[in-house]
């Protein structure tokens, strides 16, 4: 299979670590900051899923989705810290990228092939974030879904990367550290990997339809030839 056109990384839980967020702020939230940032994933995807269900009039983007989860998980534990609501959300608008990311974005652009985000995110927070983890001049286009005002995994989200590269789904490659973002874009017809950090199950079927699965992202040039 020849390479790639570009290879389209999903960003938050992909790209950047979703959980520095609360680890940053460990200390003020206790022992329990680590489920508490599950919690506020699990509910800030189920109100981009929700929106994007209920119609385009009850879009809102993923900034406000990520507040109005953090509001609720905070409000559910009995946290009413109006100043630590808001350096959590600036935290997660300058989250790092996982350590590998750098040397392997350096990687897939020394063999020529372009770099991508595909993302929930908002233009301005993807580029709060490439800048601040220090990834911007390695991604050649941050795509965010606001362009379609809808949520993953609307089969219009990953059509952007199609339209973007000019390209058929499957010269692209896609990795997404997300289940149910792989399962989608590998349904649009695109190459998936899926990073799975922690060794949780497979979903969606996506081992029996020979989707690769990696644990971290430094070796991903290995499988794009
Ligand atoms: C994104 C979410 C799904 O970056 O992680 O699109």
């Amino acid at each position: 299979m020849p390479a790639p056109e570009a290879v389209v990384f999903d960003a938050y839980g992909t790209l950047l670590d979703v959980n520095a967020a609360m680890a940053g702020h460990a200390a003020r939230l206790g022992a329990r900051w680590e489920s508490l940032s599950g919690e506020w994933r699990a509910k800030q995807l189920e109100y981009t899923w929700v929106r994007s269900l209920t119609g385009p009039a009850r879009h809102e983007d993923f900034w406000l989705c990520t507040r109005d989860a953090l509001a609720f998980v905070l409000a559910r534990h009995g946290i009413a810290d109006e100043a630590l609501a808001r350096d959590l959300m600036q935290a997660y608008r300058t989250l790092p990228a996982y350590p590998e990311v750098p040397a392997m974005l350096r990687a897939v652009r020394a063999r020529g092939v372009a770099t991508a985000i595909l993302s929930n995110g908002t233009p301005g927070m993807l580029a709060a974030a490439v800048e601040a983890a220090g990834i911007a001049p390695l991604i050649d286009e941050v795509l965010s879904v606001e362009e379609v005002g809808v949520f993953k995994p609307d089969r219009r989200v990953y059509g952007l990367a199609t339209r973007q590269f000019g390209c058929s789904p499957d010269a692209l490659a896609f990795v997404s550290g997300n289940a149910w973002d792989a399962q989608a874009a590998h349904h649009f017809g695109m190459r998936v990997i899926r990073v799975c950090r922690a060794a949780t199950p497979d979903e969606y079927g996506l081992e029996e339809a020979g989707v690769p699965v990696v644990t971290d992202l430094a070796g991903l040039t290995d499988l794009l030839a």
